[in-house]
């Protein structure tokens, strides 16, 4: 499918391991090269989410922090006893961070475990809800209950564990769940209900209280997606902006997983994973004590882990305080402020709900992803939506920097007249998560695994030289 592979022709394209090897001062020149590249792409502010943090100098450090124990297995805790402290403590800031104290008494405070990533702390919960239940004996054919906005990766986990997944609609005006809907639909197979802070298509915080309610009437769990804006929307509550609690607080809330390589501004592989009740975290560990090579046993799906992930996550964490990331919050609700700002100046676009740090427009009067295609001319890269068309802005801290909302606002003026010149045309962008335009056409899918299969074997087409 691919018609260049990425750098041929100007890097050597290997096809076998080399019998001898390559110098180092080569090949980091290579990777110095690709990344220097690649990063300026998004160094200019014009691209969505991400990049959570963009800070190079942030990145210089927890690689340091990463590479003293890049190579140490966290399964090893006699080799790597800081595994126990970096993990431990990234558990418990998290912890006070959503407000830990305020559930269970003494003897059950909520528990955390990290995982690798929001699909990854989204399956653990899932997991651990349907080993509980079953340990229990409560359900063989669990079910779950998500807003149709919450992110793919609860379907996922549905699939992989075969768990029902029922899609609760949600408003059309506010996008947030339809309560009654799920409060309707909750039964005695029902593992917990979902509700995102916030989630990825429109920033938007479900009705967590409301949920919460419906939640310990039926006696099922409520896991908070805050993924996306866990590290964030409690910064921006403290700043006064309007973020409804979501957390521990809030009764009924029963699992929240939270992605530190997200906002936590971390190195890409890590999440956590919050429990109120430790009985249901520990459900879903792994044991096998019968095994020829030995007794084993994991706490989650993993098995070897890099300890320098959770050394560079800690020391994200630790560096950056509560202080760091307020700042940065404040930053950043500010500028998605003045950037909505400048979305609601023109009439023919519409800002979808009341978002947060993340915002979603479309428009009633013209295609929106006319305004995609010209946006994308000038840099910028949006993430596409459908149902309605529309697309999305994560603001992270490159869009902070000077220059970018004014850029923002010229550039989105001049993309609304484009679109207005070239009514009834077939726009080139569409709505593909991750950003790999496509059509939006009932080939979808079948186009979506094409690139999927294109990014892993591209490389076998390329002709020997
Ligand atoms: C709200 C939300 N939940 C879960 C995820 C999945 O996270 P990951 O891509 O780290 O697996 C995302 C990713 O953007 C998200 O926005």
């Amino acid at each position: 499918m691919s018609s260049v592979y990425p750098y041929q022709g100007r890097f050597a394209v290997h096809r076998r391991l080399p019998e001898q090897g390559t110098s180092r001062e080569e090949l980091l020149a290579e990777l110095a090269t690709m990344a220097a590249e690649e990063d300026a792409a998004w160094e200019t502010g014009k691209c969505s989410g991400t990049m959570y943090c963009g800070d190079h100098d942030h990145y210089r450090f927890l690689t340091e922090a990463f590479g003293h124990f890049a190579h140490a297995n966290a399964l090893q805790r006699d080799m790597c006893p800081s595994a126990t402290r970096f993990e431990g403590e990234v558990i418990a800031m998290t912890l006070d961070l959503f407000h830990g104290e305020a559930a269970g008494d003494a003897g059950n405070r909520p528990v955390g475990m990290v995982t690798s990533g929001g699909t990854g702390s989204i399956a653990h919960a899932v997991l651990a809800y349907r080993e509980h239940a079953a340990a229990g004996g409560r359900s063989t054919r669990p079910n779950l209950v998500k807003p149709e906005t919450a992110h793919p990766a609860f379907d996922k986990a549905c699939h992989l564990f075969g768990v029902e997944l029922r899609r609760a609609p949600v408003d059309p005006t506010t996008l947030q769940v339809d309560v009654d809907w799920v409060a309707d639909h909750v039964d005695a197979d029902t593992l917990a209900v979902v509700g995102s802070a916030c989630n990825y298509g429109y920033g938007i915080v479900d009705p967590i209280a409301e949920l919460g309610q419906v939640a310990l009437d039926a006696g099922v769990g409520l896991h908070v997606d805050a993924c996306l804006g866990g590290f964030i929307l409690p910064f921006g509550e403290e700043l006064g902006y309007p973020v409804p609690p979501f957390d521990f607080r809030v009764p009924g809330v029963t699992s929240l997983s939270a992605d530190t390589h997200k906002y936590g501004y971390a190195l890409k592989g890590t999440s956590v994973l919050l429990f109120r009740d430790k009985a249901v975290r520990d459900a879903q560990y792994f044991t096998l004590s019968d095994w020829s090579g030995g007794k084993y046993a994991s706490p989650g799906m993993e098995g070897s882990r890099s300890v320098g992930l959770l050394a560079a996550t800690w020391a994200s964490l630790v560096n950056l305080g509560r202080e760091g990331y307020r700042r940065h919050a404040e930053a950043i609700f500010s500028t998605a402020e003045r950037l909505v700002a400048c979305v609601r100046r023109h009439p023919e676009l519409r800002v979808l709900g009341a978002p947060t740090f993340l915002f979603s427009f479309t428009s009633d009067e013209l295609d929106i992803y006319h305004v995609n295609d010209f946006m994308r001319t000038r840099g910028w890269r949006f993430n596409g939506q459908q149902y309605p068309n529309a697309i999305h802005l994560a603001v992270t801290r490159p869009q902070t920097r000077p220059g970018v909302v004014e850029a923002f606002d010229a550039d989105l003026a001049d993309a609304v007249v484009y679109a207005r010149d070239h009514a009834g045309e077939t726009p080139a962008s569409g709505a593909i998560y991750g950003g790999v335009a496509g059509g939006m056409t009932a080939e979808a899918d079948e186009f979506i695994r094409a690139v999927m299969t294109d990014m892993l074997d591209a490389q076998q087409a390329v002709p020997e030289a």
